[in-house]
Order: C-alpha cells, then structure tokens, then sequence
C-alpha cells in the first residue's frame, strides 16, 4: 500500500482512508476494508472502509441532526464557507491532481485540470447561493398576498461515478449545500479517494460536522448502502451519475419515498463532420472530446458520421493524430492516454473492436491491447467502414475507440444521430448557418456542441433526454434541482 510520501503529496493528510460521518474521521462499523487499486499496475493504493447499511444509517442520521442549522444558516455564510473550501481546492490542487491521477489513471494534466474544473462548481455554487431568490406574484385579489420561496430539498445523497471522481462530487454536493441541504455520498469503489479528499478540505474549511458525510463501500456492498438511503424517507432526494440501468432501478426504488430524483445517464453522442466542415478544426475537436480520459467520459463522441466527399481526408488525418498519441501511465509526464479504469472497462472496448472486426470494418490505426503496459492500456484505434449494426454504434464504448461511418445527406444523418435511445450530447460540425439552426433543432439531446468539441462548464446546464436521465447540473439552473418551491398566501389585507 502506498502513503502519502509515495504519492508525493505535500498535504499529507489530504490522502483519507475512513468514513465522514459527523464531522468525524471512522471505520466501518464491522471494520471490513477493500481495496483501491492504481490501473496502471494493479497495485493497491490504500484501503478504505467496506461499509453497510449501519454506517450507512449513521451517516443519514448525521445529516439529518446537522440540517436545521444549516438549512437556517444566512446564505451569504454558506456561501463564504463554500468560497473557503473553493480556495482550499485550488491551494491543493497539485496533491489532489496526484491523489486523481493515481486512483483513476488519467494524466497528470488531466487530473490537474479536472481539480480545477471541480472548484469551478464549487466557485459558481458558492456565487448562486446568495442568489436562491422566489417571486413576489401579483395577486388576482387585493385581499392576498402572494409570494413563493425557496427552500432546500433536505438531505440529498450523492451517488457518483470513478470516470471524474473529482468535478462530478463537486457537481452534486456544491449545489446541494448551497441550497442549504444536507448530504450523504457514496463515491464509486474504483476512485473514493478523492472525494475523501475533498470532503476533508470541506471541513477545514469550515463546513459543519454532518452536513457533508461520505461513505465508502465495495461493488458488492454498495447496494446494501444505497437501499438504506432509497427506504430512508429523511432522504429527500438521489442525484445520480451512472448507467442508466442503474438509473432505472434508483428511479423505480425511490418512489415509495417519492424522491427528487437527477438522473445522468449514458449516452450515445454523435459525432457529425458535414461536407462544408473546416475538416482540421473537426479533427482537432474530436481528438479533444473523444480521447479527453481516454474515451471514458459520458459526453464522449461514440458514432462519428463523416460526409463521403470529406470522409477520405477526414479519417486519413484523424488517424495521423491518433496514432502519435501517447499511451502511458499517469505518473510519466508524456502520457496522454492512460490505463482503463478496470479490466471489465479493457473487456468492453476489446469486445467492440472484434465484432466491428467481424463486421467489416477496418483498421486505420490502433486495434489491440497494449500488452507491453500492461492488461489496461488500450491502443487508441480508428476503425472506418463502420456501420449501425455494430455494438460500437449501439452502446456506449467508453474507451479510446473511434469508429468512422459515411453519409451523404443531412436528414440522413439526423436520423441516424437520434436513432438511439440515449439523448445526451451530440456534436457539429458545419459553417453553414442555415444548416447549424436546423440540425441543432433537429438533435434530440441535452447538449450540442457546433464547432466545439469540449463543451461543459461550470456555466452552462449540463444533463440528458430521453434515456440519457434528467435533471440539470451546473448553471443558474443547478441550484433549482435542490430546493423546493413554498407557495405563501397571505389573506386578510382588507
Ligand atoms: C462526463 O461526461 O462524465 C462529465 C464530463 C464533463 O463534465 O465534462
């Protein structure tokens, strides 16, 4: 097992291996422990506690206690608090880039930039909270007056994915406690490091025992977690990101409490390169939003549609660039491409490349496992000739793979780019301004990005349609997703 000198980090402490519950560093209470494992290699990382539903109930009744305080506190003090823990993340972020690149394997670089990403939520919530403001209503009578507030939800769990272990707890718990709830959070098994760390900066920085609570638990032992959280009536609402089986089962378990519920699911993105496309700057977009985590990010490309009178060009180029990439562990420098999270991750995009293989497609670039690395490295790969029928172009790959089918007509392409069932991102690229407004019309998706391949920000609205989930994180819209609104009437005014 690793410490924190052979992570290299200044901050010693930010490398937490227990349970937040109440303000208080601690073991599961039947002491069970699994392992965090470095993709790179294999190796253990630390252990950290294998909770169950009474660590679980501990954290919820935690949450619970701290909520009247909190939920009274003036907002323009949440507010400050969150600034201080936005400042605290920034102070650290080369530990906690360290602390992320080690768990998840993505690039230093990378890791660096999602803890930056991560305190942008953080900065933009702590900016809404003071900002959660109702309507005064004219009122039809001039007996009443009417108003509405808003409120916060109560407690919220937060169950969140390995892919951004860093900006995806930031996402959920940034805005929730802005509102003024309470929360408990179950962080993936492959990455709880870093959401440790960040709860430990929350407290430092001032945020009340118990009003953030975190839980660590093992695949097998995370339904036992998540069950006590979806009975528990106190917990008002589950925001999720995840599969969208997973999301299912969360939407059909929480409706005997009746939950609020964001859901944000998987997705199918298309990726379309039009004939009247600045082909360079098409390839330089895809090349960013494709192998940003190597491939393993919810709103990556995963069909790309290249018009045939630009598909020769286009593809000879991508390949160009795909094949200089830099496959390595996050610990060398160069790497731009670092391990898949887990084996089951390699199994996936190794089982999409062989039927699109059977199929008929062909290589252009990549197309094996790098051995050499170890059993996680997956050789970035264009593929061409790829069509509908192929599991590639069905569900989501997650990993470094990109297959390349032509077209020749934009309703074509519209129909194939939604003939999904998952509505998350899409993206475009044309200089045609008629063409731009019809086509984003035409998406049924959440996001679109024209012209841009790297489209999320801690501005904008970021969430799905169809079974790509729903709700909406980040914005001016994030906050909405955690408060309620109370409708006041006043009569008697005459
Ligand atoms: C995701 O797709 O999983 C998150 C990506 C982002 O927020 O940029």
């Amino acid at each position: 097992m690793i410490n924190a000198i052979s992570l290299d980090l200044t901050q010693a402490n930010l490398l937490q291996t227990l349970n937040l519950i109440g303000g208080r560093w601690q073991a599961a209470q039947a002491a069970q422990e699994f392992e965090v494992l470095d993709p790179a290699d294999g190796s253990v990382v630390a252990r950290v506690p294998d909770s169950a539903a009474c660590d679980a109930e501990a954290a919820v009744q935690a949450a619970h206690t701290a909520f009247p305080a909190w939920r009274d506190m003036p907002a323009k003090e949440r507010a400050r608090l969150l600034k201080r823990w936005h400042d605290l993340v920034i102070e650290h972020q080369d530990d906690l880039g360290r602390l992320l690149s080690r768990e998840q394997g993505k690039p230093w670089t990378e890791a660096r930039g999602e803890i930056a990403y991560a305190a942008s939520y953080i900065e933009w919530f702590a900016e809404e909270a003071t900002r959660a403001n109702g309507d005064v209503i004219p009122s039809p009578v001039s007996s009443r007056q009417m108003l509405v507030i808003k409120e916060p939800a109560g407690i919220i769990a937060a169950i969140t994915p390995w892919n951004f272990p860093a900006a995806m707890i930031a996402r959920k718990i940034a805005p929730a406690l802005a509102a003024g709830c309470t929360v408990v959070c179950k962080p993936a098994e492959d990455a709880p490091l870093s959401a440790l760390a960040l709860a430990g900066l929350a407290l430092l920085a001032g945020i009340p025992a118990g009003v953030l609570n975190v839980v660590t638990a093992s695949r097998e032992r995370t339904p036992a977690v998540v069950d006590v959280w979806l009975d528990d009536a106190r917990v008002r609402k589950i925001s999720f990101t995840g599969s969208t089986p997973v999301g299912q089962h969360l939407a059909r378990r929480s409706a005997d409490t009746l939950k609020k519920l964001s859901l944000e699911l998987g997705g199918n993105a298309p990726f379309i390169v039009f004939e009247d496309a600045d082909i360079d700057a098409a390839v330089e977009g895809l090349m960013a939003a494709k192998f940003r985590n190597a491939g393993q990010t919810c709103v990556s490309p995963n069909r790309v549609y290249v018009h045939e009178d630009v598909h020769d060009a286009f593809a000879a180029q991508l390949a160009r660039r795909v094949g200089a990439l830099i496959v390595g562990p996050a610990r060398l420098a160069d790497s731009q491409i670092g391990p898949m999270i887990n084996q089951r991750a390699v199994e996936k995009v190794e089982s999409h490349l062989h039927d699109a293989l059977a199929r008929g497609a062909r290589v252009l670039t990549g197309g094996r496992r790098l051995d050499t690395l170890g059993p996680r490295y997956m050789a970035p790969t264009v593929l061409v000739n790829a069509d509908p029928s192929m599991a590639c172009c069905v569900e989501e790959t997650f990993g470094p793979l990109v297959a390349i089918q032509r077209f020749a007509h934009e309703a074509e392409v519209i129909a194939l780019a939604n003939d999904t069932p998952y509505g998350l991102a899409a993206y475009f690229y044309s200089q045609d301004v008629r063409r731009i407004w019809r086509v984003t019309r035409a998406l049924e998706v959440g996001l679109v990005g024209i012209n841009e391949g790297v489209l999320t920000s801690e501005a904008a609205p970021f969430g799905g349609v169809k079974a790509s989930g729903y709700g909406r994180e980040g914005s001016v819209h994030g906050l909405d997703d955690y408060m309620h609104l109370k409708y006041v009437c006043q009569g008697g005014l005459e």
